[in-house]
């Protein structure tokens, strides 16, 4: 059987599985879980996948049928203590441990407190600051950083040479009920205090500038191009490939205490401008850490 066939075979069995209302046999449901983690884990399916088009740009399309395998996992998981060494313990689904990574991984994760779950891919060359927690799901591409107190949230994609800063937040989509992962795509610098929700997609080589906070529901600015982005029913926010996003303001003009009485603002983000040697300068990556 070819890779794509045993997939395909898969993500029948997650389909049919997850439309049970109960399910007999657990032993062959949770054999069919652990076969789907593990190629998580492998990185041979992900949550969403790009399609690339002709003229070299691409579209994300979202497997749905991974959120749905993610969640029967929590259905048949048992809570199961997990203890390592003497000193700590963890209580937690049976069918979501942390993954044990070797040498062979080639990944550099730093001692203190940082945990990756089973079917969570991390390519070699990725390092890991503490504390920092990759959840089900994610797929962390080569030469990423993720920095301490980060969060790579279920599903979430995270492209090549990816700088994920201090307390950066990259939200899931198990809680609350969110369709679609949140795409940060190759060579973009996520800074310190951010917060990337709802299936926002950044597209290659943008800046967020520290404390940028995205969501469906966050108009972004764009001075450059002077156009307003938003989140439609079909599709998130999008940041454009090269923009250099930073928090901003806007004056409330709707409702009783608009900013006429009140002098009220609301945050939005802001796109500045579109990558400069300014820019460059700013955000270039050490080399010498990976
Ligand atoms: C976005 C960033 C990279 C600056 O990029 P830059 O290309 O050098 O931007 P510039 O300094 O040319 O600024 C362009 C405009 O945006 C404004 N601006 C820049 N950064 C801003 C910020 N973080 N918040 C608000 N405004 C900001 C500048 O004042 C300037 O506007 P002006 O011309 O009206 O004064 C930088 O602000 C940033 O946030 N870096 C990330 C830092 C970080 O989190 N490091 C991680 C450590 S773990």
């Amino acid at each position: 059987m070819t890779m794509a066939d045993s997939l395909s075979t898969l993500k029948s069995a997650i389909e049919g599985l997850s439309t049970r209302e109960t399910i007999g046999n657990t032993a062959e449901a949770r054999q069919v879980f652990r076969d789907f983690r593990a190629a998580l884990t492998r990185g041979e399916i992900r949550a969403v996948e790009k399609v690339v088009t002709e003229k070299g740009g691409g579209h994300w399309t979202v497997n749905a049928w991974v959120k749905q395998g993610i969640l029967l996992g929590f259905r048949l998981g048992k809570l199961k203590a997990m203890a390592d060494g003497d000193v700590l313990s963890f209580v937690d689904k049976d069918t979501f441990p942390a993954r044990r990574l070797t040498l062979a991984d080639g990944v550099r994760l730093v001692p203190g407190g940082s945990s990756i779950r089973e079917g969570a891919y991390v390519a070699p060359s990725v390092v890991c600051m503490p504390p920092m927690f990759i959840n089900v799901g994610a797929y962390v591409d080569e030469g990423a950083m993720i920095d301490s107190h980060a969060l790579v949230g279920s599903c979430a994609q995270i492209g090549k040479r990816v700088h994920l800063s201090a307390a950066a937040q990259i939200g899931g989509v198990l809680e609350p009920v969110n369709a679609a992962p949140v795409i940060i795509e190759d060579e973009v610098l996520v800074g310190g205090n951010c917060g990337v929700y709802e299936g926002t997609l950044v597209r290659t080589r943008a800046v967020l500038g520290a404390g940028t906070i995205l969501t469906r529901s966050t108009p972004l600015y764009d001075l450059v191009r002077g156009e307003v982005y938003r989140a439609t029913p079909e599709r998130p926010l999008e940041v454009p490939e090269n923009a250099v996003v930073v928090p901003g303001s806007r004056p409330v003009t709707k409702g009783k205490g608009k900013s006429d009485d009140w002098n009220l603002s609301l945050y939005t983000p802001v796109i500045v401008k579109y990558r400069d040697e300014k820019t460059e300068r700013g955000v270039e990556l050490e080399g010498w850490l990976r």
